[in-house]
């Protein structure tokens, strides 16, 4: 199986996860090559490079990997500034669309192309901000909300046609500690954000990796596809006005 984003923390918890179930694991990163030899070499794994915006490297990527049953497309960039839409450069814009919606898409595409006629299960990775928003970043909410709408109820009815038994679902985590929040999980932030949310925490990249790998099991998700799971403590939404 193969996580892309095995280098950050969501995916390195996903990669030490599915190798605890037994799997054989490939473990992707673009710029934190050192970061990925190291969970690959914790877990026994393989790594492997590519910018996932690249149409050549992903196509190259897969044609490295080989044989795959399992995908979790777990890389992702939240761009750091709160920048509203009447500020927000098309540049920005562009690349935040590309390193999350145009990369899961390359991703699923160099995923299900090697898959053929086989079996196989699709785990993709949305956000909280893609179901309910995020002010200061509109690009990024546009992007994982096409992710977890039209991408994958459009993919879970493409891929039956090739195996009846063929799955895609996705994640949507929320506040989660990782290379991506820090400095934003600090204790007066966490009590800011979570002000929405019933369990008052954020969450730990074993938290979701734990949904994703449920998601991707044939035994314990078999008849669930097109689904999102969201993995942020409860969360209703955000906290506009104070009063
Ligand atoms: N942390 C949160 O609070 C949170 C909340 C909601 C959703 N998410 C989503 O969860 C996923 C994982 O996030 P994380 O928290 O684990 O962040 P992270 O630690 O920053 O990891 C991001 C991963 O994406 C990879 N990546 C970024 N741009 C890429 C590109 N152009 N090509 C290939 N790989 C690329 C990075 O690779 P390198 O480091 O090797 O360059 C890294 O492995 C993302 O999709 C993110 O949007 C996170």
């Amino acid at each position: 199986m193969l996580v892309t984003g095995g280098s950050g923390g969501i995916g390195a918890a996903c990669a030490r996860l599915f190798a605890a179930e037994g799997a054989d694991v490939v473990v992707h990163y673009h710029r934190g090559r050192e970061r990925a030899e190291a969970v690959a070499s914790e877990i026994g794994g393989r790594i492997v490079g590519a910018d996932l915006t690249d149409e050549a490297e992903v196509a190259q990527l897969f044609e490295t990997v080989g044989d795959l049953d399992v995908c979790a497309a777990i890389a992702g960039v939240w761009p750091q500034g709160d920048i509203p839409v009447w500020d927000l450069s098309l540049e920005r814009w562009r690349a935040t669309l590309d390193a999350n919606l145009t990369a899961t898409f390359l991703t699923a595409r160099g995923f299900l192309g090697q898959l053929g006629e086989r079996e196989g299960a699709l785990v993709l990775c949305g956000s909280t901000a893609g179901l309910i928003g995020e002010a200061g970043h509109a690009d990024y909410a546009a992007a994982k909300a096409a992710i977890t709408g039209g991408l994958l109820l459009s993919l879970k009815n493409e891929v039956v046609r090739r195996h009846p038994a063929c799955r895609v679902n996705a994640v949507a985590p929320g506040w989660t500690e990782s290379p991506m929040t820090r400095g934003h999980v600090d204790p007066e932030s966490i009590r800011l954000v979570s002000r929405t949310m019933a369990l008052r925490k954020v969450a730990q990249p074993e938290e979701v990796a734990v949904q994703v790998v449920v998601l991707a099991s044939p035994i314990l998700s078999g008849h669930v596809t097109g689904q999102v799971v969201t993995v942020a403590g409860g969360m209703e939404g955000r906290v506009l006005h104070e009063t």
